[in-house]
């Protein structure tokens, strides 16, 4: 549903994207991560046709936004990351006003702002006035106006910035039900903790250019293969790297530090394997049948956060 091949943007003398290339299929919740100033607006600009691409290709919907821009701009929804705030008027006028600007048709105008209200649950915000708004509260408003009408692809700038974690969770529902309704969704953040459970695929963006992309799990094995997992016994903690040596798709057992633990003849171990979950319970059985008193086996969350900083160099 959206395609970017070779996409090169620059300002002057300074190159903001640099080939950039990936694609995101129908339905999908892409997450665009990426440090300040590594080209996240410039990418969401140039699909949003405010913005031409310098070199390179991008289509929304199999439109060029080069070609036909006015066909992209149909399809698409662009919430952007700064929005002009129309400080005196009410939240219903603001989505009257930018009803009316988008051309959709008087007759159908109550019906698509109802839509919308629904969607983002801001009927209760109707009567008040813009600036008498929250942040999270403007935020959905401005959501609501990016729906109104009816986009098939939602291009949205940083829609998490400045939420509390329960505005967050709300953001992140919405989000799943217009996924599930269909809708093509690329959101960018800094805030990378958030994507991991919001987006079903990911592309890292660093200084221009693309470090990587894909779905989630699919970027993981790449920028670290092998999957790993702690355990913790209470008894016998050196039969454990025996234990799992047997199985050779154990690429490491390393004993970790557990002062409490070890003065009571127990051990916690860092175990990394090839290969998925099913493997894993394979190594949980083998060592609840050594009789080593196995506690806990935590594996691994899907942290961005680390996945971000060893993908840009930043950890191992
Ligand atoms: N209008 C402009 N004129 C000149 N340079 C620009 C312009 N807009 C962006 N840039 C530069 O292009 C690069 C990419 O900027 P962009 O806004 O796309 O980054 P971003 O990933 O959205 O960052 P942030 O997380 O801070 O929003 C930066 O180096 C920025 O300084
Ligand atoms: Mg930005």
């Amino acid at each position: 549903m959206i395609e970017c091949e070779g996409l090169t943007h620059t300002f002057g003398a300074r190159t903001a994207l640099d080939g950039v290339t990936f694609t995101v299929p129908k339905g999908e919740v892409f997450g665009f991560i990426g440090p300040n100033g590594a080209g996240k607006t410039t990418t969401i600009r140039i699909l949003a046709t405010l913005l031409a691409p310098t070199a390179g290709t991008a289509r929304v919907g199999g439109i060029d936004v080069r070609e036909d821009p006015e066909g992209v701009r149909r399809i698409v929804g662009y919430m952007p990351d700064t929005a002009g705030i129309y400080e005196r008027i009410t939240a219903a006028e603001y989505l009257d006003f930018f009803a009316s600007a988008m051309g959709i048709a008087r007759d159908a105008r109550r019906g698509a702002i109802d839509r919308a209200v629904e969607l983002t649950e801001i009927g209760a915000l109707l009567d008040r006035e813009v600036s008498a708004l929250s942040k999270g509260q403007r935020q959905r408003l401005l959501l609501a106006r990016t729906l109104l009408h009816d986009p098939s692809v939602l291009l949205l700038d940083e829609p998490a910035s400045d939420l509390d974690p329960r505005a967050r969770i709300e953001l992140r529902q919405l989000l799943a039900s217009l996924g599930r309704m269909g809708k093509t969704i690329l959101l960018s953040s800094h805030i990378l903790t958030e994507l991991a459970d919001m987006c079903s695929s990911i592309g890292i963006l660093e200084r221009g250019r693309l470090v990587t992309a894909g779905p989630i799990d699919a970027v993981q094995s790449a920028l670290r293969p092998g999957r790993r997992a702690r355990v913790t016994v209470l008894r016998d903690p050196a039969r454990v790297p025996e234990t799992l040596a047997r199985f050779t798709f154990v690429k490491s057992t390393a004993r970790l530090d557990d002062a409490e633990l070890d003065a009571h003849g127990g051990g916690r171990f860092e175990v990394s394997w090839e290969g998925d979950a099913w493997r894993l319970s394979e190594l949980v059985a083998a060592l609840a049948a050594a009789d080593l008193a196995l506690i806990a086996v935590e594996p691994e969350r899907r942290d961005l956060e680390r996945l971000f900083l060893h993908a840009t160099g930043g950890a191992p």
